[in-house]
């Protein structure tokens, strides 16, 4: 969380840096500002709320080329507020920093700062960064740099400027996402390259412990110790129309609408000649796939709901067991795992810490890591044995649609190449699936092009506070997403629940006003999820049914039926969500709710 950016070039920088931060909107957006080099010194403007607050401030800043940083907060430490907000300064306001990450031993350092004579001017870990810059500072940003940070504990991404070095950036990077742009005359530095993306495409991902010297000409990494550190140039795999809104009122509803493409791009290439599914990326020899005995997945939010989807699907094919833990909690329950553990990381940005986390324990105890990541070159697709990308492309809404489908379409490739590289799935039952999953693109554009029903519950049933989305088997963990779409973006209660378990207490919150969102497609748990909405109903709370197209007889115990085409029981997850997301999307939007950026929430939530 926290977006950085740092531009040195021709262009007017004032207004390049700005772009780069509205680009990274969705990485936070409690306070923003920038710093500029200015007539031998540094200019900072900064303000408390999103970006539409800094703007009309950026009226009087240098129309020209120069160096600059500048960022869009996400609050750990101290509130949101214009002094809180960054960039900081040091005593003489001479240097000046950004900062995505945490300072965990901040206050002991402050306390030897303060002492030390430095005086304090926010209420944040970051700004022990630029005092201690500052008393290393011998006329060598980078050599002052490389100094302080051995002292920080804590995760960091950090851009410094110096007054007294024109046209040059030193960023320095430990477990927070950093990248260097790379133009023509001209670089950048920033936590995502859609920062960047409308310069250039020519980047380089910084590993931890890196630190760059950036001017606007050259670049030079180093490590800790001083030595020169070689870090590969890639090609960023989209353009920047990508991520425009492309005449869609929100990305959300721009991106919910890409999930056919995102969809098929999962799936597609994955046949080799000699008819085999073939995962390029897991074909390395890293890890044995016939000598794996055990699956965690491990994954947070929307990904922690495509990892369990994914166990359905996995245990139906594969004779082994699959288990599913939320990060955060995975480490706590220390797993005993070893090297037929095969850990699976989902995660749609590839940085979440939480996720990363539980990949370093997996590591730790020598089991093989596999991460299911969107963007290419995170740091969870660096430091895990093997990837597996989902093709979906850049997603701006901080609600996850797009990525969930394509992880989804992920989680069925690799269970069903599993079950084919251990011997337990025919040749022709892989290919069929794999065509069955494909074909699979056309219904979700049928969702995605009929949505009056969709529009007509958002609309009876916005005004309501609680909802409870209720689900079976495959179809438990879609409830659990559809809950937490809705109340990530309408600020709505809702809880996903299995729909078996409604009588063990949580029929108790019915009511008339508290509407049961029931997944009933035509499966072989239909007349047991019917049995349910008998019971929602007996309680008066109204049911909106989302069903098989042409199950006439469920309209007869429901207010309300939205329907999905008919297609094989397991692939009901991927024709529902579509339509799920989109209630939630129309809910918000008729109670007034900015979509794309929900408060309280950031898009990579990179601290545990
Ligand atoms: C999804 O809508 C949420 N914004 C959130 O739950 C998200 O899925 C979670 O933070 C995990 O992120 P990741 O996929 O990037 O690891």
């Amino acid at each position: 969380m926290c977006g950085i950016v740092g531009y040195t070039g021709p262009r007017p920088v004032a207004a390049t840096l700005f772009h780069g931060l509205r680009r990274l909107e969705y990485r936070g957006y409690d306070s923003a500002g920038l710093g500029i080099q200015e007539d031998g010194g540094i200019r900072v403007i900064k303000r408390r709320g999103n970006l539409d607050h800094l703007e009309p401030l950026l009226g009087d800043l240098p129309g020209e080329g120069g160096t600059g940083i500048a960022h869009t907060r996400w609050a750990t430490h101290g509130v949101p507020s214009t002094e809180n907000a960054h960039p900081h300064l040091d005593c003489r306001g001479r240097i000046a920093v950004v900062h995505n990450g945490i300072i965990e031993n901040y206050q002991e350092l402050e306390r030897g700062l303060t002492s030390r004579g430095h005086r304090f001017r926010s209420r944040t870990d970051t700004e022990v960064l630029v005092h201690l810059v500052e008393e290393n500072y011998r006329g060598d940003l980078l050599e002052a740099v490389r100094a302080a940070m051995p002292k920080i504990r804590g995760t960091y991404a950090a851009v410094f400027l110096s007054a007294d070095e024109p046209g040059v950036l030193v960023g320095a990077r430990k477990d927070s996402p950093l990248l260097l742009g790379l133009g023509e005359g001209e670089n950048f530095l920033a936590s995502a390259t859609l920062a960047f993306l409308d310069f250039t495409r020519r980047a380089v991902s910084l590993e931890n412990g890196d630190l760059v010297r950036v001017t606007d000409d050259d670049w030079v990494i180093l490590d800790i110790n001083g030595g020169s550190v070689e870090r590969k140039v890639f090609e960023v795999p989209f353009d920047a129309t990508a991520v425009q809104k492309g005449g869609y009122s929100d990305f959300m509803l721009k991106e919910i609408h890409e999930q056919p493409q995102a969809w098929m791009d999962t799936l597609r290439g994955r046949m080799s000649p000699g008819n085999r599914l073939r995962i390029e990326e897991l074909e390395e020899d890293r890890f044995d796939l016939r000598e794996i005995n055990r699956i965690i997945f491990v994954s947070c939010g929307t990904s922690y709901h495509a990892s369990l989807l994914g166990r359905y699907v996995m245990e139906g094919w594969m004779d082994i067991p699959v288990e599913v833990d939320i990060s955060s909690e995975f480490y706590y329950r220390a797993p005993k795992l070893d090297p037929r553990c095969l850990v699976v990381a989902v995660s749609q940005s590839g940085e979440t810490a939480d996720t990363m986390s539980a990949v370093r324990w997996a590591k730790r105890c020598g089991a093989p890591t596999l991460a299911v990541v969107n963007v290419v070159g995170s740091m969870m697709a660096r430091e895990s044995d093997g990837v597996l990308y989902t093709h979906a492309g850049p997603e701006i809404g901080v609600a996850a649609t797009k990525t969930f489908l394509a992880q989804v379409a992920a989680v069925y490739l690799l269970g069903l190449y599993l079950g084919q590289e251990r011997g337990l799935l025919e040749p022709e039952f892989v290919r069929h699936t794999l065509r069955e999953l494909e074909d699979l693109t056309g219904r979700i554009e049928e969702v995605l092009g009929d949505t009056d029903t969709v529009e007509r519950c958002a609309d009876k049933y916005c005004r309501c506070e609680d909802f409870l989305f209720l689900g079976r088997n495959i179809n438990y963990p879609l409830a659990m997403e559809a809950a937490l779409k809705l109340k990530e973006i309408s600020y709505i209660h809702a809880e996903g629940y299995p729909a078996g378990e409604m009588k063990h207490g949580p029929i108790a919150l019915l009511h008339p006003g508290f509407p049961v969102v029931a997944l009933i497609p035509r499966d072989s748990v239909y007349e047991k999820m019917k049995g349910n909405v008998e019971e929602v109903r007996a309680r008066q709370a109204p049911v909106i049914a989302v069903a098989t197209q042409g199950d006439a007889e469920i309209r007869s115990c429901c207010e309300e039926v939205i329907y999905v085409p008919e297609v094989k029981p397991q692939y009901y997850p991927v024709v529902m969500a579509p339509a799920l997301q989109l209630f939630a999307y129309h809910v918000a939007k008729m109670r007034g709710c900015n979509v794309d950026q929900p408060r309280n929430l950031a898009k990579t939530v990179t601290v545990e």
